[in-house]
């Protein structure tokens, strides 16, 4: 009994000394977070909608001087919050960006990886921030969501697609993601905090975005067309009708 309230009270000790349950649930959020983004000392890695910029500032220690950390947000005074707090924890590998619900503002193939926490289910225009998403990403690069199942108690926000709550569903997610050029690395639905939260890591799959495939079909239709009016010209040639006109398809293909 007395061994049992030694080791409770050491418990205890050993928590507040490490900054209390809070603390540590934000640090193996941390670790789990970093071990999804593949985070090492060197990589380019955005924040997309940083909200206080505390995963900014988390990343960019993490990727070093060699690394570096773009912090992006669609609200100004937030943005300049971040600002405030990266250059308080002195580093000086950042590019903090005004971005806006069409565009995150990042360069093209910036990033070895980016983390979405808690902004996906915000995107009033999804369709484009996944394509702008998809463009900041090298190659194979990673995008991290965390996100949480649709809350109805949480308050109604603007603009957004409706979901049957604050959130988005996972496999809605994924059917999104995975329809624009993403394919699934991983699935983690035990995530820590609030709401009933999971985490996708994603990759930018190696085939060209369906846009994009919606593009070259359209240029290679626009191919075959040209190639029928030249085989109707040359029979019109041979035909001798010498008029445009009387080489409709039916007469001459
Ligand atoms: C719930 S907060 C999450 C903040 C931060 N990621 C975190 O985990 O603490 C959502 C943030 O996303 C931002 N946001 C919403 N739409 C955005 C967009 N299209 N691009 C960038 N940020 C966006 C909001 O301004 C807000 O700060």
């Amino acid at each position: 009994m007395i061994a049992n309230c030694r080791r409770a009270a050491a418990l205890v000790v050993a928590l507040l000394a490490a900054g209390g349950p809070a603390a540590q649930s934000v640090d193996s959020e941390a670790a789990r977070t970093f071990e999804a983004l593949g985070l090492r000392a060197g990589l380019r890695v955005a924040d997309v909608g940083a909200g206080n910029g505390e995963w900014a500032e988390r990343i960019g220690r993490e990727v070093g001087e060699t690394g570096h950390i773009y912090a992006t947000e669609v609200e100004g005074d937030k943005l300049q919050s971040v600002q405030t707090r990266l250059k308080e924890a002195g580093l000086k590998n950042v590019t903090t960006i005004l971005g806006t619900q069409e565009d995150t503002g990042l360069p093209p193939g910036c990033c070895d990886a980016i983390l979405l926490r808690m902004v996906y289910h915000h995107f009033t225009d999804p369709p484009r921030m996944r394509a702008s998403l998809r463009n900041a990403l090298r190659r194979g690069a990673r995008l991290v969501v965390i996100d949480t199942e649709p809350q109805k108690n949480w308050r109604h926000l603007e603009g957004v697609p409706e979901r049957g709550g604050h959130g988005i569903n996972e496999e809605a997610l994924v059917r999104e993601m995975t329809a624009d050029g993403f394919e699934v690395v991983a699935r983690h639905d035990d995530w820590t905090g609030d709401g009933d939260r999971y985490c996708v890591v994603f990759r930018r799959a190696e085939g060209p975005a369906v846009g994009t495939l919606r593009i070259r079909s359209h240029a290679r239709d626009r191919r075959g067309e040209w190639r029928r009016l030249r085989r109707i010209a040359a029979a019109c040639k041979e035909n001798g009708t010498g008029s445009r006109a009387a080489c409709s398809p039916p007469r001459c293909s």
